[in-house]
């Protein structure tokens, strides 16, 4: 078994937003090297930290990640749930949220760009998705972010806008919903958008939400920033107004990377 940490808050500007550094491991890992993974992030885990811990295993993974992190704060969330509203069914190869929680799982992530792009995933199903994760006691981590055609066109803020509207569910709160911005043009390249991009991004986000859920809602919910983060631009990354952490891909999957991330925060 692994570690046990506690947490503490840490003020940003007037709100209370716990930064958030969550892990998206993809189609990656076998039961050996992602139980090992998961036991050494939790080991890191030690201790008061100011900012709270996520990881998203495949599914094959869920069960061992769930054992390891037992008795310590690291969170553990899937990487999709099924859009239908049934809990149980006749869908075969999908997995509900019901099923997720039932592991012992909290969060799951949904509308990930790769799930847009390569499964057709659109703002609505991506609502359905969210809307079933909540319903069924998981927190949302909804993903947004526009393609490098459409920031090339001046779009992006009226994309990410959009997709706030169309798969945000009306029932989220800052307990049950987080918003991660991935420019997908970011993920996985190495490029990262400018420090004053991602402010006017997550600023508009903000005022979106506002707009969507009110401003007491919408100044408590955390708005991460996914795309290329790294130990070498976390810190600057996660330095910027409104970005309350990251959703981190390739360097979550080796522990000191994904660690040197988080521990820029401490
Ligand atoms: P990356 O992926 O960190 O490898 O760019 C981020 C993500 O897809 O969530």
């Amino acid at each position: 078994m692994c570690y046990i940490k506690r947490h503490t808050k840490t003020m940003i500007g007037e709100n209370m937003r716990k930064k958030l550094i969550a892990g998206n491991w993809k189609m990656n890992m076998l039961q050996a090297d992602g139980t090992a993974l998961a036991c050494e992030i939790v080991q890191k885990c030690r201790g008061d930290l100011p900012f709270d811990v996520l990881v998203c295993p495949p599914y094959t993974l869920l069960s061992q990640v769930v054992e390891a992190a037992q008795g310590s704060k690291m969170m553990v969330g899937a990487q999709n749930v099924t859009n239908t509203a049934k809990l149980f069914g006749a869908y075969t190869g999908e997995i509900s949220a019901i099923m997720v929680k039932d592991m012992g799982a909290t969060h799951t992530l949904v509308g990930h760009s790769e799930r847009r792009q390569m499964y057709g995933e659109t703002d609505a199903i991506v609502l359905e998705k969210a809307s079933n994760a909540i319903r069924d006691g998981l927190t949302a981590v909804i993903c947004i972010g526009e393609t490098l055609q459409e920031r090339d066109s001046g779009r992006a803020l009226d994309v990410v806008t959009a997709q706030i509207n169309g798969s945000v569910p009306k029932i989220a709160t800052d307990k049950n919903c987080v918003i991660a911005y991935e420019p997908v043009w970011a993920i996985g390249t190495g490029k990262v958008p400018t420090n004053e991009d991602v402010a006017e991004v997550h600023q508009a986000i903000r005022m979106e939400l506002t707009k969507l859920l009110g401003a007491t809602l919408a100044d408590k919910m955390r708005i991460l920033y996914g795309g290329s983060v790294k130990p070498s631009n976390a810190a600057e990354l996660l330095g910027i107004q409104n970005v309350d952490g990251a959703l981190i891909g390739g360097a979550s999957l080796k522990s000191e990377d994904f660690w040197a991330i988080a521990e820029t925060q401490l």
